[in-house]
């Protein structure tokens, strides 16, 4: 897969394994706690899986944010403001795009994903849906800085990163993503650029454990498809049936981890490199942090941005926050 500028975003070897993969779950597995990065759950089935996720009756997130989305049109138009040039990071949901694009009329609209395929697919049918907008699809990785296509360079920006999918990531990590979408979207050149970003709230630890471990065992799928995906693309032997799926709150760091835990001891081989699990021990797969008011903003703040309004949710479970690159300043 190739970037416009021919900048390679899988990088494979003469065998087609992706080089990225191997290096960060041989990594992974020789830590002390065992982990695989997120992202890595994320191959065409995962992202099946994930999509079968939005659907359950445990998993809250994405209808409380449609519901802030489908109810608060009037204010985002109010707000933000016709003609604006919208930049989606990642490729944009079928239900929950359409919802902004309708409320708040832009003169274009730009979804960034490192999949190809996802982002024509999805680019493709937004403009089925909007024949009367410009639609320009950016194969870039958005954790960094991306050039966004000349159409759109003079146009105010509004950011739109919703799902919470900033709770997938570390602090650190969540900050170095909100400080390159600064200037991904013109801050650093004087504009004042808004964001609109979704951010899932602390709440009761069964009602979150629930979401992360519902009763048909479409999250445990989800988890356990990452073991396969180590099997199959990197001549893994992980014995699939001596693993199960955990989804516990960790209350200390205000999230959700996933993990696949062993259920006996079993040794094992990723690349030809040996490993083992005792009964007991974990893969660490991903973590979801959740959010409270003064959180959010504190994230957000050490990111460039200020929040200027924040929705929730009917039940108060899902935060939306509209955000203003922070001006620079010397003093406080
Ligand atoms: C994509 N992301 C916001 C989801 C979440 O809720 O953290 C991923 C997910 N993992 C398990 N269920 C959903």
């Amino acid at each position: 897969m190739k970037t416009e500028q021919g900048i390679a975003l899988v990088n494979r070897d003469d065998d087609g394994v992706d080089r990225a993969f191997r290096e960060d779950v041989l990594a992974g597995l020789r830590q002390r706690q065992k982990a695989v990065p997120a992202r890595w759950l994320y191959d065409d089935a995962g992202s099946q899986l994930f999509e079968d996720i939005t659907e359950l009756s445990e998993y809250y997130p994405t209808r409380a944010e449609t519901e802030i989305l489908q109810s608060r049109g009037n204010e985002f138009a109010e707000l933000i403001g016709a003609g604006r040039a919208v930049v989606e990071f990642g490729s944009g949901s079928s239900v929950k795009t359409p919802l902004l694009l309708r409320a708040i009329d832009p003169a274009a609209y730009v979804p960034l994903d490192i999949s190809g395929d996802f982002l024509r697919e999805s680019a493709a049918a937004l403009a089925e849906k909007f024949p009367n907008l410009a639609v320009h699809p950016v194969e870039a990785d958005f954790m960094r800085e991306v050039t966004l296509p000349q159409e759109v360079l003079g146009m105010k920006k509004l950011g739109f990163f919703p799902g919470s999918t900033i709770g997938n990531m570390v602090a650190r990590t969540a900050v170095d993503l909100l400080r390159s979408m600064r200037v991904t979207l013109g801050a650093e050149n004087g504009e004042r650029p808004v964001l609109l970003i979704g951010m899932d709230l602390i709440k009761d630890r069964a009602v979150l454990e629930a979401a992360y471990d519902d009763a048909r065992g479409v999250t445990a799928e989800f988890n356990l498809n990452l073991a396969r995906r180590i099997n199959r693309e990197l001549g893994g032997t992980i014995p699939l049936d001596a693993l199960q799926h955990r989804a516990v709150w960790n209350d200390a760091y205000a999230r959700v981890e996933m993990h696949l835990e062993a259920t006996r001891d079993f040794d094992f081989s990723v690349a030809n490199e040996n490993f083992a699990m005792r009964a007991g021990e974990t893969i660490h797969t991903e973590n979801s942090h959740k959010f409270t008011r003064r959180s959010a903003n504190t994230l957000l703040l050490a990111g460039g941005w200020t929040p200027r309004k924040r929705w929730t949710d009917g039940e108060g479970r899902f935060s939306l926050i509209l955000a203003e690159a922070t001006e620079k300043r010397d003093a406080p």
